[in-house]
């Protein structure tokens, strides 16, 4: 029977979505990129060797492995080209054997990325902390219905007058709102042509592809990228990415039908990060942040920008087991808790003098909410080379055992450390 598993970020991203994926990929046919862009940044480490796959699936490090980028992915043809060359460098394949992007992919232009820039700096204090890859400013267009997909590379006259019509507006906004050079067609042609030309013999049409294995029985896994929180209408918005990030993505961003979507993982640290502006209470503003930050090496895969740290936030969990559907949990980061006397859980918060187990739902109510603790007691171990549940501290299990009760789902994936094999897996 065919199975197909969705991989989703709980939290704010960097949960070690990437590990999860490398660890299943073995088992599945495909792995699928069905949202974001190289906003992403999923670490893989294998024998001593570490891989950081931005646009390309984490899959990928599977030698032969087939993976695809879908419909709902916003691709960077230059910043594809960089990836494709900086993994060939690492000794990976990567080749239309074993990669395939969707021509109903939208394509980030330069002036995305001129835009995302120009206007974080024009919002000052309140900017989003965007990752300034362009991201927003390219779905804005998709949704405006004036972006450009990547078959439109195939036909370059084409490309040429619908860059031509899509200039008329940003140049009005980059001149007139942000002081900036106007861009010329011809210039954009030249800078994209090279990496479009590499880029063609990629295009393919994924859903029949998806379609067949269906069929036949086949394993598709979705690797979701950002997380649950940074949802575009369910994250703190405004404090978000743009796209849908919950499991939905993965049937919207691929074309595969909802209901063929038999798992999802949720992946969660063992405590929080995030990465840029918005509201995040459980965030520790003092030794213990900077230990977890130190100890959990949290500084941007692709950005190197340190990550705010602080305790788990069972609440934000809870909204993402019902916002996805969760079927399970899979936990990484596990050891870097390890060493502290004790360790605390939110379970609730308090809002607006009331006790409340979801997060608020209006805008930046989440700035306004005070968690309330559990505490609970730490383990002194090193628990890197632990590869089964009854090798960890009892506080450590003790630990995992509350947070599956809050959630209601098991964890069934325990990371200890950043290795493929430094994983327990749960019978
Ligand atoms: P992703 O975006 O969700 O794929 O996560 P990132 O790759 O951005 O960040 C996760 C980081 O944690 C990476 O550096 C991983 O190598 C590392 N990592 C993943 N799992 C574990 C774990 O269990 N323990 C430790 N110490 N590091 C881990
Ligand atoms: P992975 O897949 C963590 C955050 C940015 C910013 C907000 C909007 O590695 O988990 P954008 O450039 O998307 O418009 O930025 O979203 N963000 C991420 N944070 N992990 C990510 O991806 C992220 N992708 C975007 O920091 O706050
Ligand atoms: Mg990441």
């Amino acid at each position: 029977m065919s199975m197909n598993i969705v991989i989703i970020g709980a939290q704010w991203g960097d949960e070690g979505k990437g590990k999860v994926v490398d660890m299943l990929a073995q088992d599945f046919d495909v792995v699928v990129r069905s949202q974001g862009g190289n906003n992403a940044g999923h670490t893989v480490a294998v024998d001593g060797k570490t891989y950081v796959f931005s646009l390309i699936p984490s899959g990928i490090a599977h030698p032969g492995k087939r993976c695809f980028i879908g419909n709902g992915v916003v691709l960077d043809p230059v910043a594809f080209c960089l990836e494709l060359d900086r993994l060939s460098g690492q000794g990976l394949r990567i080749t239309p054997h074993n990669l395939a992007i969707s021509r109903k992919a939208h394509m980030i232009m330069p002036y995305h990325k001129l835009l995302d820039q120009a206007r974080e700096k024009s919002r000052g204090t309140s900017k989003i902390g965007t990752t300034g890859r362009g991201i927003g400013p390219c779905y804005e267009d998709k949704a405006a219905r004036i972006g450009i997909r990547l078959a439109d590379m195939e036909n370059e006259s084409l490309l040429y007058s619908k860059i031509e019509m899509a200039l008329k507006e940003k140049n009005a906004l980059l001149a007139g709102l942000y002081g900036q050079q106007c861009l010329r067609v011809e210039d954009i042609m030249e800078e994209i042509r090279p990496a479009t030309a590499r880029m063609i013999p990629f295009l393919a049409d994924i859903q029949d592809e998806m379609e067949e294995l269906w069929k036949k029985g086949g394993k598709i896994l979705f690797e979701g990228a950002q997380g649950t929180h940074l949802d575009i209408d369910h994250g703190t918005y405004p404090f978000v990415t743009s796209s849908n990030t919950i499991s939905g993505g993965a049937a919207t961003g691929s074309g595969i039908a909802p209901w063929k979507l038999t798992r999802i993982i949720g992946i969660t640290k063992a405590y929080t990060t995030r990465v840029g502006s918005g509201p995040f209470p459980t965030e520790l503003n003092d030794a213990a942040g900077d230990r977890l930050r130190e100890q959990g090496g949290e500084f941007g895969t692709i950005t190197g920008r340190p990550r705010r740290c602080g305790w788990l936030d069972a609440v934000v969990l809870r909204e993402s087991v019902r916002l996805n559907g969760l079927t399970e949990i899979a936990m990484t980061k596990l050891d870097v808790l390890s060493g502290m006397d004790s360790v605390n859980i939110c379970t609730a918060y308090v809002y607006k003098g009331q006790h409340i187990l979801y997060p608020p739902q209006e805008e930046n109510g989440l700035a306004e909410a005070t968690p309330v603790y559990d505490e609970l007691p730490g383990w002194k171990d090193n628990i890197g080379s632990a590869d089964s549940m009854e090798k960890l501290p009892s506080s450590a299990r003790a630990y995992i055992r509350k947070i599956e009760d809050i959630c209601g789902i098991p964890a069934k994936i325990i990371s200890v450390g950043p290795d493929r094999k430094q994983t327990i897996i749960k019978s």
